[in-house]
């Protein structure tokens, strides 16, 4: 046996801090939801190992063009983001995913430091992992964060202008009052020379947005129905996936997608002591995605102290791009 290092030079491998701890448990958080008059489930348990790998496959999906039209607004308009924001930033990455988007980022604006942040613990490791041998030379620091409710930079990450990025719609899951407070702390975290890039979905027609939620494949409705599977693994509870449909639609007068679980039959879960009983029909929330037009968007950075907007958009205006300077 010829020892590792021999055959290869030592590379630094990314710091993996977690602060998932720090957060609410999530038994407390989910029990709560579940025993609610409207049951309600928060989205970001859609993202355990099949969850996060079912949400890359919807990306593939044309019904869902979201993420490609937001690569090649970026694409198109990289060169100047990059100047905006100035070399040599700290590139923090808000759900940071499989990294791929920010990725893309690296050899236009040279980071220092690419902090990823993401509620998928393991799913961030093990995709920072690849991501630092692709790019040995970039410093990497992975944060398992629920940073829907605290946005906490631990001291390993490095001082110097901040660049926020929190791509893919995301900001989509936040009531509008929510996606207020999050870019008010996104801003006040950053501090007065940080840049925020966001990528948001934009008002379209409703038949659009409804099959993008829909789609004929039923990968959606997998991912979906995937919660039930997150939610027995954490609770203990008894969800039978077959008893749930789902369903999702474009409500125009709240300017966004709904995502529910609607029961097929009478039923009744239970976990530990608990007991919630569904008549057939009834739906459990487990999704709201919010839509904007450039208009919203402008007045959210606007209200959220941000001195200067630039909207970047797609030629059917599908989606957006706003970078923000602080
Ligand atoms: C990850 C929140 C941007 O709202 O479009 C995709 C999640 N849900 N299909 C979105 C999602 C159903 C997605 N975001």
């Amino acid at each position: 046996m010829v020892p590792d290092e021999i055959l290869a030079p030592p590379r630094t491998r990314p710091l993996f801090i977690n602060l998932l701890g720090e957060t609410i448990d999530p038994r407390v958080e989910l029990t709560a939801a579940l025993l609610e008059p409207a049951a309600f489930i928060p989205p970001k348990y859609f993202y355990d190992a099949v969850g996060s790998r079912l949400f890359e496959t919807i990306c593939e999906l044309p019904e869902y063009p979201l993420m490609r039209t937001e690569r090649s607004i970026v694409d198109a308009h990289v060169h100047e983001i990059a100047a905006r924001i100035g070399p040599g930033s700290v590139l923090i990455d808000l759900g940071a995913g499989n990294c791929e988007k920010a990725e893309r980022l690296f050899g236009w604006l040279a980071p220092t430091q690419y902090v990823a942040i993401d509620i998928a613990a393991d799913f961030l490791r093990e995709r920072l992992e690849i991501l630092a041998t692709r790019n040995p030379q970039h410093q990497m620091l992975g944060i398992a964060q629920d940073f829907t409710r605290t946005i906490q930079l631990p001291p390993q990450v490095e001082r110097g202008a901040r660049a926020f990025f929190f791509p893919g719609s995301s900001i989509g899951n936040f009531t509008p009052d929510q996606a207020l407070a999050f870019l008010q702390r996104v801003r006040a975290a950053g501090g007065p020379d940080s840049h925020l890039l966001l990528g948001v979905d934009l008002v379209k027609e409703k038949s659009l947005l409804d099959l993008a939620y829909d789609d004929p494949l039923g990968v959606t409705a997998a991912f979906n129905l995937n919660v039930l599977r997150n939610v027995n693994g954490v609770l203990d509870s008894n969800f039978d996936v077959g008893d749930w449909r789902h369903v999702a639609f474009f409500n125009p007068e709240c300017s966004r997608i709904e995502m529910h679980l609607e029961a097929r039959r009478d039923l009744a879960v239970r976990w530990s002591s608990n007991n919630r009983q569904f008549c057939a029909g009834d739906r459990i929330h487990t999704e709201n995605s919010y839509k904007y037009t450039p208009a919203t968007l402008r007045e959210l950075f606007r209200q959220a102290g941000y001195s200067a907007v630039t909207v970047y958009s797609d030629a059917a205006s599908a989606f957006a791009v706003a970078l923000g300077e602080a």
